[in-house]
C-alpha cells in the first residue's frame, strides 16, 4: 500500500519521477521497488477485457484471456439505457478485478461525424448529449468496481485515415458544442480515473500536448481530477506534453523520453513543479488501484453471458416491420439464409477485439426457439468474397421458396470496417445485395437481420418486410436475435445515429477525410440530425427511430412554468401509456428548439431522454429537469456558454422526426445578445430592437431632414433602398449627413447604446 504521497514524492529522484511518467512496457506502468511503488496495468477495451496472455506477442491483439464480449458501443448506445450501461460497466470492472487490471481503456466518446469512420462501432452517437450521458454511465459502472475507466480519445478524433497525424480544424463553437460536449458531462459527472488523449492534432496542436484541451478545458474548466494518458504512441514532444497536461505516456519508450524529461528539468526547459504535479497524479492513480484491489474477486462467466444476452436485446433496433411480419410464430417453417447466421460478426476489429468466453451461434439459437416449426439453412454467399456464387444463390432460393418466411442475415464483413481504416462507401458487398433482390423475388415474407457497426445504404429496403438492426451484438448476439425475432423479448432499441439514404447526403461528405494532413470540419455544428433537419434532406431512418411490438401513447406536456429565468430549472413531465398487448420499453426523447437567436442554432437538439418499461395497459409519468445548459449555446467571442432571452420549444417524441407533444417556455436571460455597438454596427441591428431603434430615431430627429440619410432612403418607397439602408454602418450616417453629424455625436450615441 502506498499512503503518504507527498512524502513518496519527496523521496523520489529526478530519474524516478521522469520514469514514472511512461510505461514499463505495452500495458504496465513502472514499479519503483525501493519505495514500494508497484506497477499497475491499463488495458483495452470498451466492450470487453482484452488482457494479453502472459506469453503472447506484445500487442496481444489475437491472444487475450477469455472475457465477456458485450455489444459494441454502437449497440450499447441504441439501448438509450444508462442503467444498462452501468451494469455492463460493472461487469467489465469485475472482470478486470479478476485479472488484476487497474484501468480499462474505454469508453470512447468521439462523435460520429461521418458514417465512414472505421471506428464508429466503438463510439456512441452523432449527438453529444446522448454520447456524454452514456459514457458517464459506462464509466460509473466500471469505477463502481474499483477499476479506473479511460475516457477516450480526447478529442476530435473522428476518422482513421492519418489518425496519428491528421490536423482536425474546427471552429470554437463547434468544438465546444459538439466535439468537447461529448466528453464534458462524462468527465464532470463520472470523474474517469484517466482520460486518454487522441492521436490527432486539433487546430494545429497535437492532442497529446494541447495546453488548451488538456490544461485549460479538461483540468481547469471541467475539474478533471484524474490523469491524462496518451493514446498508444500518441506522444509527439514529450516535454511539451508533460508541461501541457499529459501525465502518463503509454506504452513505455524504453527510457528515451524519460531522459528528455530529466534533461529538460536540468536545463530549465521544464519546471520541476510541473513534473511533480504529474507524478502526484500518477501516484494517486496507483494508490486508488491498490486501495480498490479485490484479490479474491471471481466472476460468473455464464451469468455475464446471460447479462450480455439481455443487454444485446436492448441494443438492437427494429427499423421496419410491415404488416407485423415480426414476431415470428415458433411453429413457422423458416429459411435462415446467409453466412452471417453461422459465422457471426459480433464485434469490430482492432484494439477492442475480445476473445469471448462463449459464443452463441445465431442459427442454433433460432432452431432452439422452434415449437413445431422447422428451419432450413442456406449459406447464400461467401462472406470472404464480394462475388456471387451461383450454387449458393440457387440453394438459398430453394430454401426461401419452400419456407413461410425467409430470414436473411447480411452485413459488413471485417474487411469493410475496422479500427485502422475508414470506409469509402456505404454499400454492403455486391453478392449480399444481389441475394436480397433474388430472395425478395421468390419470397414476399422477407426479414433482414443486419450485422454492421455503422449505417449502410439500403436501396433494397422496400423489398424487406422487416429489418432488424442487430449491430455488433457481442458474444450473446445470436440468442438475443432469436429472442427478438420470436417475440420473447420486445425490441426497444432506437438509433443513436441517422441512417442516410446515400453517402452524398451526409454532412461531412465534401470534407471527409480531408486532404493530406488536414481535415476541415466545414460543416460546423450541423452534423447528424442537426444537418438533415437544417437542409430538409430526406433520410432513410432518423436519429432516435426504433419500433416495438407494442404501442405507446404520449400524454400532453406539463411544464413547471411557462416563464423562467435562465438559472431556474424547468421541470417537464408527461404520461406514457402502453396501449398495446405486450410488455415493452419506450425511449422518450426531449429536444429543445431555440426560437429567438442572434447566432444560428440547430433546429432542435436532444436535451433529455428516458427509457420507460411498461406492462400492457400500464402508464407512467416521466419527468425531466432542464437546467440552464439545456437552453445555452457556446458563444465564440465570449468563450462561454450563454442563454439568449426568448421563446424555446420543448419538443417530445418517439424519434427526432416522430414528434408527439410540444410546448413552449419563455426564458429570461441576464445576457444581452447584442452588447457591442461600434461605428460599424449596421443600422439594421439597431432597428431590430425597439430600445435601440428608439435611440437611433431620437438621435436622428435632431438632424435636418435633408441630412437624415436613413429617413431619405426609407421614404422613397423602394424595398431595395430600404434594405440597403439597413446594411449601412452607423458611420455612413455621419458621412452622408452633409456635415450635420460628426463623429463626436456618433460616439455620444454609442455611449447611450451601451447602456441599453
Ligand atoms: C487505440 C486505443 C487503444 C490503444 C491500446 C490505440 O491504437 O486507439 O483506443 O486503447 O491502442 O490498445
Amino acid at each position: 500500500m502506498i499512503d503518504n504521497l507527498p512524502q513518496l514524492l519527496a523521496e523520489m529522484t529526478l530519474e524516478e519521477k521522469a520514469g514514472l511518467c511512461s510505461g514499463l512496457n505495452f500495458w504496465e506502468t513502472k514499479a519503483i521497488d525501493r519505495l514500494g511503488i508497484p506497477s499497475i496495468m491499463l488495458t483495452d477495451g470498451p466492450h470487453g477485457l482484452r488482457k494479453q496472455r502472459a506469453n503472447s506477442a506484445e500487442l496481444g491483439l489475437f491472444d487475450s484471456v477469455p472475457a465477456t464480449c458485450f455489444p459494441s458501443a454502437v449497440g450499447l448506445a441504441a439501448s438509450w439505457n444508462t442503467e444498462l450501461l452501468q451494469s455492463v460497466g460493472a461487469a467489465l470492472g469485475l472482470e478486470c478485478q479478476v485479472e488484476s487490471v487497474g484501468v480499462l481503456l474505454g469508453p470512447g466518446a468521439n462523435i460520429k461525424r461521418s458514417p465512414l469512420c472505421g471506428r464508429n462501432f466503438e463510439y456512441f452517437s452523432e449527438d453529444p448529449y446522448l454520447s456524454s450521458h452514456l459514457a458517464a454511465a459506462h464509466i460509473q459502472g466500471v469505477q463502481s468496481q474499483g477499476i479506473g475507466a479511460s475516457l477516450k480519445h480526447f478529442a476530435v478524433n473522428n476518422q482513421e485515415q492519418r489518425r496519428l497525424t491528421i490536423d482536425a480544424v474546427v471552429d470554437q463553437r463547434t468544438l465546444h458544442e459538439i466535439y468537447l460536449a461529448s466528453f464534458e458531462y462524462a468527465v464532470k459527472a463520472a470523474q474517469p480515473w484517466t482520460v486518454m488523449c487522441a492521436y490527432n492534432k486539433v487546430n494545429g496542436e497535437y492532442a497529446s500536448e494541447h495546453a488548451y484541451l488538456l490544461n485549460d478545458v479538461l483540468k481547469t474548466a471541467w475539474g478533471h481530477e484524474g490523469l491524462v494518458v496518451s493514446d498508444w504512441g500518441a506522444v509527439n514532444e514529450r516535454v511539451t506534453g508533460l508541461a501541457h497536461g499529459l501525465e502518463l505516456e503509454m506504452p513505455g519508450s524504453g527510457g528515451v523520453t524519460d531522459k528528455l524529461i530529466v534533461a529538460a528539468v536540468n536545463n530549465g526547459g521544464l519546471a520541476l513543479g510541473a513534473l511533480d504535479a504529474a507524478v502526484l497524479r500518477i501516484l494517486k492513480l496507483t494508490q486508488k488501484v491498490l486501495q480498490n484491489r479485490q484479490p479474491d474477486a471471481v466472476f460468473d462467466a455464464p451469468a455475464h453471458h446471460a447479462l450480455a444476452r439481455k443487454v444485446a436485446t436492448e441494443c438492437m433496433v427494429l427499423l421496419k416491420n410491415e404488416s407485423q411480419l415480426l414476431p415470428l410464430a415458433k411453429s413457422a417453417k423458416l429459411a435462415v439464409i446467409g453466412e452471417l447466421a453461422t459465422s457471426m460478426r459480433y464485434q469490430g476489429g482492432g484494439s477492442s477485439r475480445v476473445v469471448p468466453t462463449q459464443l452463441d451461434e445465431t442459427l442454433t439459437e433460432i432452431g432452439a426457439k422452434l415449437q413445431g416449426g422447422k428451419v432450413d439453412y442456406a449459406r447464400g454467399y461467401d462472406l470472404a468474397s464480394d462475388q456471387a456464387d451461383a450454387a449458393l444463390v440457387a440453394q438459398a432460393l430453394a430454401a426461401a421458396q419452400s419456407a413461410e418466411v425467409a430470414i436473411l442475415f447480411i452485413g459488413l464483413p471485417d474487411r469493410y470496417e475496422s479500427e485502422g481504416y475508414d470506409r469509402t462507401h456505404l454499400r454492403i458487398p455486391d453478392n449480399q445485395r444481389q441475394l436480397i433482390d433474388a430472395i425478395a423475388a421468390v419470397q414476399p415474407k422477407l426479414v433482414v437481420v443486419l450485422n454492421n457497426g455503422s449505417p449502410i445504404e439500403m436501396p433494397w429496403a422496400a423489398h424487406a418486410g422487416a429489418i432488424l438492426e442487430a449491430y455488433l451484438g457481442g458474444q450473446a448476439q445470436g440468442g438475443a436475435i432469436a429472442d427478438l425475432l420470436f417475440g420473447d423479448r420486445n425490441p426497444s432499441g432506437k438509433l443513436a445515429e441517422t441512417f442516410p439514404l446515400r453517402l452524398e447526403d451526409t454532412p461531412a461528405f465534401l470534407n471527409f477525410p480531408g486532404e493530406q494532413d488536414t481535415v476541415e470540419y466545414r460543416e460546423g455544428m450541423c452534423i447528424g440530425y442537426r444537418y438533415y433537419e437544417a437542409v430538409k434532406r430526406p433520410i432513410l431512418f432518423p436519429f432516435g427511430h426504433g419500433l416495438s411490438y407494442t404501442k405507446f401513447e404520449y400524454g400532453s406536456l406539463n411544464l413547471s412554468a411557462t416563464n423562467i429565468h435562465e438559472n431556474d430549472s424547468l421541470n417537464v413531465n408527461l404520461t406514457i401509456a402502453n396501449t398495446g398487448t405486450q410488455h415493452g420499453q419506450e425511449v422518450v426523447q426531449l429536444y429543445v428548439a431555440d426560437l429567438v437567436h442572434s447566432l444560428s442554432r440547430p433546429q432542435k437538439e436532444l436535451k433529455a431522454f428516458a427509457k420507460v418499461s411498461l406492462a400492457p395497459g400500464e402508464s407512467k409519468t416521466v419527468s425531466f429537469a432542464l437546467d440552464r445548459r439545456a437552453f445555452a449555446f457556446y458563444h465564440p467571442t465570449l468563450a462561454d456558454w450563454v442563454v439568449e432571452s426568448g421563446k424555446f420549444d420543448i419538443v417530445v417524441g418517439a424519434s427526432s422526426q416522430d414528434i408527439r407533444q410540444q410546448a413552449s417556455v419563455e426564458v429570461q436571460s441576464d445576457w444581452q445578445a447584442i452588447s457591442h455597438y461600434h461605428r460599424n454596427t449596421a443600422v439594421g441591428t439597431l432597428l431590430a430592437r425597439p430600445e435601440t431603434a428608439a435611440l437611433l430615431h431620437n438621435w436622428l430627429a435632431e438632424v435636418p431632414p435633408e441630412a437624415n440619410f436613413l429617413t431619405i432612403m426609407q421614404s422613397m418607397g423602394s424595398d431595395m433602398l430600404e434594405a440597403m439602408a439597413q446594411e449601412f454602418p452607423l458611420r455612413a450616417l455621419v458621412l452622408f449627413s452633409r456635415g450635420h453629424i460628426d463623429f463626436a455625436r456618433l460616439d455620444a450615441l454609442l455611449e447611450q447604446l451601451r447602456k441599453v
